[in-house]
Order: C-alpha cells, then structure tokens, then sequence
C-alpha cells in the first residue's frame, strides 16, 4: 500500500519547527493537510499528536508512534499507539506521514520497505515567526534523501508564499490513484 509523507519546511534551512510549534500559520497550509489526509490514517510522534487541537484529527485514524507502552490516547477508537515503526513495514493500508522531524526521519532513511513512495513537499518563503522561543527543528537529513531519491511528478503548485510539490520516488511503481486524488486535493482550493 501507498506511503505518503506531507510535510511544510521552511526555505533554504528547512525548519519545520521551533519547540513544538509549527513558526508560521498559514491557513491554506492547515486547509491542504486536511484536504489531503481526511479519511485516511495518519502517522505522527507523540510530540506532533500532543500538538493537535484537543489531541485529535476529525475524520482520520492517527498512529501515534511513541516509546511508551502505556501511552493513553484521547479516542481509543480512532487512535492507536504503536512502539516500533516496522508495524509499517508490511502494513496493508495507505499512510500519511505528518512529522515532526524524528519520524519523518524515521520513514524517509528507514530503508525501501518504509521510505514513502510520495512525498508532499511544501516549501514556505515568508518569514518565521520571531516570537517562539525554543529550538529550531529541522528536517535537513530527509531533504538530502529527497533530492537523491524522488524526482518531481506535477508542476510546482503556489499559493500564499507555500510551494507545493509531488515528489516520487525515482524508479518506483506508485500508485495511480492516491497520486491523482494528492494532485487533486493540492489544485482543488
Ligand atoms: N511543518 C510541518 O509540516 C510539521 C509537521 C509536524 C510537526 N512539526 C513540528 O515538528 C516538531 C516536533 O518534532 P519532533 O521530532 O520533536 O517530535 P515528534 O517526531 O512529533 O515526536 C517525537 C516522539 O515520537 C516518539 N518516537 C520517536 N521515534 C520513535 C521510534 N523509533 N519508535 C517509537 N516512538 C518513537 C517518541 O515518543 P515518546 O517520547 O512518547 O516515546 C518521541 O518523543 C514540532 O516543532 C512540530 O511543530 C512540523
């Protein structure tokens, strides 16, 4: 099945991140993330899923990945804890990766069995907000994989200072329809 990994970075530093806080608030980012992953199962780290307005997402799956055993979710019937990221290995479901940076890592250098085979790749251009405090997080090593792996499937898509792009990987079957209803949802604002 289809691994999809959608991220935002900033421009030339890649940040995605200062402390726990996405820098920057874009509304179309927030509207495309939903449009793209609503109705399917979302993958996010305990710190992302504790960023999440009330701990949740409507009208998706989460599989939160965290160390903790015991780890109580919010909505037992939608999220689930999973410990060890080769559960995704032979998983028979498309996923969406949604960060933060330790689990993109985690998919995008894991090896061919967990690398995505689409990557949404949104570059913002605007200006960080200088207010957070906290540590810069980044997302360099998935960046550098992605340029040697994936090559670009659908014209640059622009809209308030954020380029989007559909990246592939090179040499890989993907499938078809997850990449048509992607384009559809990035193009249909
Ligand atoms: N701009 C964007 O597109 C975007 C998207 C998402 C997030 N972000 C940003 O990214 C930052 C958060 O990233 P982060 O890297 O600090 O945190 P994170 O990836 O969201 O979560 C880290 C947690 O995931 C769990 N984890 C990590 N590796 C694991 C493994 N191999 N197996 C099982 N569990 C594992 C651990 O949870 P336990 O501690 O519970 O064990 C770890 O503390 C924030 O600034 C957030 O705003 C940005």
């Amino acid at each position: 099945m289809t691994k999809v990994a959608i991220w935002c970075r900033h421009e030339g530093d890649n940040i995605i991140g200062i402390g726990s806080e996405i820098p920057w608030h874009i509304k179309s980012d927030f509207q495309r993330f939903r449009r793209i992953t609503t109705g399917q199962n979302v993958v996010a780290g305990q710190s992302t899923y504790e960023s999440f307005p009330n701990r949740t997402l409507p009208d998706r799956n989460i599989y939160i990945l965290s160390f903790e055993t015991d780890y109580q979710v919010t909505d037992p019937e939608h999220h689930f804890v999973v410990n060890d990221v080769n559960f995704f290995k032979d998983f028979d479901q498309d996923i969406y990766v949604s960060g933060g940076a330790s689990i993109y890592k985690l998919f995008m250098t894991g090896g061919p069995k967990l690398m995505p085979d689409i990557v949404v790749d949104c570059v913002y251009k605007g200006q960080i907000n200088p207010n957070l405090k906290g540590q810069e997080v980044n997302i360099t090593p998935c960046i550098d994989v992605l340029n040697e792996k994936y090559t670009q499937i659908a014209p640059d898509f622009d809209l308030d200072n954020i380029t989007t792009r559909v990246m592939v990987r090179k040499g890989e079957f993907v499938e078809q329809s997850v990449l048509k209803r992607i384009i559809q949802a990035i193009t249909n604002i």
